[in-house]
Formats: structure tokens, sequence, C-alpha cells
């Protein structure tokens, strides 16, 4: 009989031929890589908290960048009150004047029966128009949100929670009837910014009722992206106790500089849809001080390598072209007047320069 440690030393050695099988198991593994999808909402959560007037061609200029990127889902923006998201009146006119490509979703928000009509106008227009037949739709799918706290729920939506969903279900029910897509947000799942800690188990309640109203998916909101990677893990298997993870999302801002952590998180509890930002762009009106999504730079840069590979349209060679995004991200930051706040975008623009300038420094030296 082998002492304890010895047992241990012949226990982990392995003859040749089995270390060969395992080391071929382990590039097996890291070749099927599991897909993700990422939901890139810039246009819309990026751009809602703006001040200044963004110009409707800068936000059509931004979605068409992005699906050309390979983005195959895209929040093109919201049918909400003007009065309470300005930066947001345009959504209608954005989605039909902007170029679309077949095999990407452009998502809308819509918070009550009148935003739907808003849509639903839209549509009818398209579906009117002699290049119904030729063109995709302006939007094939609505994202209807509420939250986890009456606090936050009547700051965002004038309700509360439990009316908020009795408002929604026939939102969602007309317009699965009419063929869209309906997705469902679940913001504050950690924290509210009016009354702190949130009871996780009431954003697995909320996240269940807005699944059996017909939602696909329901995206769970660190509105305040103040999660850390451990409460995202203790909220997730609050969550995952009455729904299937693979209808869950997650949804990070990047408030305490979390939000990447947060994703490694979720997508280790089985989480397979993850929601970002172009340049990091972002934040909520009733949200007070969080800053924007993670970016969609730092999630794409932080994946390289791993078992995960994200999907994408053949504009990413079927996946999100990460330098694209990162010219995107530098290029929307410019027209709102700043420089991306993507940590990966900063690093990859400067890399470039720094590699530009070097290969001129080389060229006038071979001249010399
Ligand atoms: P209300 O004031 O109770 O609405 O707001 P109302 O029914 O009393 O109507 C008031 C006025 O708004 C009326 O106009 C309506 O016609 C108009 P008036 O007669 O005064 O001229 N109105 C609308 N106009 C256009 N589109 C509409 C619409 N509805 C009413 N859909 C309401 C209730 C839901 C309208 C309001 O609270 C609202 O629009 N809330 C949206 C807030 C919002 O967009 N927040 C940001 C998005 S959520 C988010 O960012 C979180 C997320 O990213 C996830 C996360 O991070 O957690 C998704
Ligand atoms: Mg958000």
């Amino acid at each position: 009989m082998l002492s304890s440690p010895l047992r241990h030393i012949a226990a982990s050695f392995k003859p040749r031929s089995v270390a060969l099988a395992s080391r071929n198991a382990r590039t097996y593994a890291t070749e099927t890589k599991i897909p993700i999808n990422i939901v890139e909402v810039g246009p819309r959560d990026g751009l809602q908290n703006e001040k200044g007037v963004i110009p409707v061609d800068v936000k059509v200029e931004l979605i068409e960048k992005l699906a050309l990127a390979g983005c195959n889902n895209i929040e093109a923006g919201s049918f909400v009150s003007p009065k309470w998201v300005p930066q947001m009146a345009g959504t209608g006119e954005i989605i039909s004047r902007m170029h679309r490509l077949p095999d990407v979703h452009y998502a809308v928000l819509v918070p009550n029966q009148k935003g739907l009509d808003g849509l639903f106008s839209v549509l009818d227009t398209y579906n009117q128009s002699s290049h119904s037949e030729s063109i995709p739709p302006p939007s094939d799918e609505i994202s209807i949100f509420t939250a986890a706290t009456d606090a936050f729920t009547r700051a965002n939506l004038n309700t509360s929670i439990a009316e908020s969903l009795v408002k929604l279900a026939p939102v969602a029910r007309t317009a699965i009837d009419k063929g869209l897509r309906v997705r469902g947000y679940v913001s504050v799942a950690i924290a509210c910014p009016y009354t702190g800690q949130v009871d996780y188990k009431k954003v697995r309640e909320v996240s269940k009722e807005l699944l059996e109203m017909g939602c696909y998916e329901v995206s769970l909101g660190d509105t305040v992206g103040r999660g850390t990677p451990t409460q995202v893990a203790e909220m997730l298997e609050e969550v995952k106790k009455d729904v299937p993870v693979e209808k869950l999302a997650g949804h990070f801002h990047d408030t305490f500089g979390t939000a990447v952590a947060n994703v490694f998180t979720a997508l280790e509890h089985g989480v397979r849809t993850i929601d970002s930002s172009v340049g990091g762009l972002g934040g909520c009106p009733y949200s007070p001080g969080a800053t924007g999504n993670v970016a969609t730079e730092d999630v794409l840069y932080a994946l390289q390598g791993s078992k995960y590979s994200v999907t994408g349209t053949e504009y990413g060679k079927g996946s999100i072209d990460l330098d694209k995004i990162t010219e995107i991200g530098w290029w929307i930051s410019g027209k709102l007047g700043r420089e991306s706040i993507s940590r990966a975008g900063r690093a990859l623009r400067a890399k470039k320069i720094r590699d530009a300038e070097m290969a001129k420094d080389g060229e006038v030296r071979a001249k010399l």
C-alpha cells in the first residue's frame, strides 16, 4: 500500500500514450468552441443618455457600420416617450432609412402599446412599399423592459413592477402575433440606485413572468454597473432555479470596472448571450451615475483564445471583427466629441499608431 503523498504522485503519472491522447483531447476541445451571441446595444443604450443632439445621419451610419463589422443583433433605438428620453425620438426614421442586412436582427425598445403602435406604423409603410419583397424590414424584434425593484420601475416606466407586467403582457402577445421576436429586460438585477441591494428572488420571479409572456430571452441588467463577479454568480444561481440558463442574457454596465469579469462569470454559469456597447457608450437616464455598458471591444478582446467564439455575419467572417469595432468605437466617440473609453479600443488604436510610425521609420531608414 503506497503512503498518501506517493499515491497522489502515482495517480498523476500517465504513460506517454495516455498523455498524448489527453493532449489531443484538449486540442479538440479548444477547436470546437462554444458559440456565444453579442447583442450590440450601442445605438440604443449607448446613445439614449447623450445630452447633445446626435443627427439621424450619424445614428444611421453607426448601425450600418456595426452590421458591416459582423454584428448580427443590433438594438437600433427605442419607441419610448420623447419627453422621457428625447435622444431616441427619431427611431422610426432611423430604422426606415438605414440599410438593412438580411441576417441581422434589428431590435427596438418598446415600453407600452403606444410604442408598439409607433413601430407598427413604420412597418405598415414598409409593407406597402414596392421593395418589401427584396429589402429586410426595419425591425423584426422588440425589447420590453421592467425591473426587479418597484422604485426603479417607477422611475423608468412610471409604474410598479406588477403593473408593468400587466401592461407588457398584451404588448408582447400582439408583437408575437404579428411575427416579431420579443426580448425582455430585467433592470437592476444586482443593485438598485434607489433602494440598494436587490433581492435576487425578485429577479427570478420577474424573469419567469417575462418568459411566460413569450419572450424568447431575458436579459439581466446590472443597470448601475456595481455588481461583482461573486454577486453575478449568486444572482444567476437564484434565477436558474426557475429559468433555463439558455434563455438568459447578461447586460453589464461598467461603472466599477467589473463588467468584463462579470461577462466571464455569466459565461461560466452557462449564459450564452452578452449585451455590449461599441466604445463603451451609454448609461440609463434613470440610473444616476451609471456609466456605459461593457465595451464590445473589451469583450471581443478578452474572449480571444478562449473556449468561446462570438457568432456574427459574413462581414465579420462569421464573427464580429475587433479591428472594425475598434474603429467604429473611435469614430462614434469622435462624433460625440470625445475619445473612445474602451480599454481594448484605446490600446489597439495606440498600437496601430505605433506600428504605423515604426513602419514609416523603417521606410525612411531603407531609403538612406
Ligand atoms: P407616462 O408619463 O406615465 O406615460 O410615461 P403616459 O401614458 O401618461 O403618456 C404621457 C405622454 O407620453 C403622452 O403624451 C403620451 O402620448 C406619450 P402627451 O399627451 O403628454 O403629449 N407617450 C409616448 N410617446 C411616444 N412613445 C411612447 C409613448 N408612451 C406615452 N411609447 C412611459 C410612461 C412608459 C411612456 C415612460 O415612462 C417612458 O417612455 N419610459 C421609457 C424610459 C426609458 O426609455 N428608459 C431607458 C431605457 S431602459 C434601460 O436603459 C435599461 C436597459 O438598458 C437594461 C439595464 O441596463 O438594466 C434596457
Ligand atoms: Mg442598460
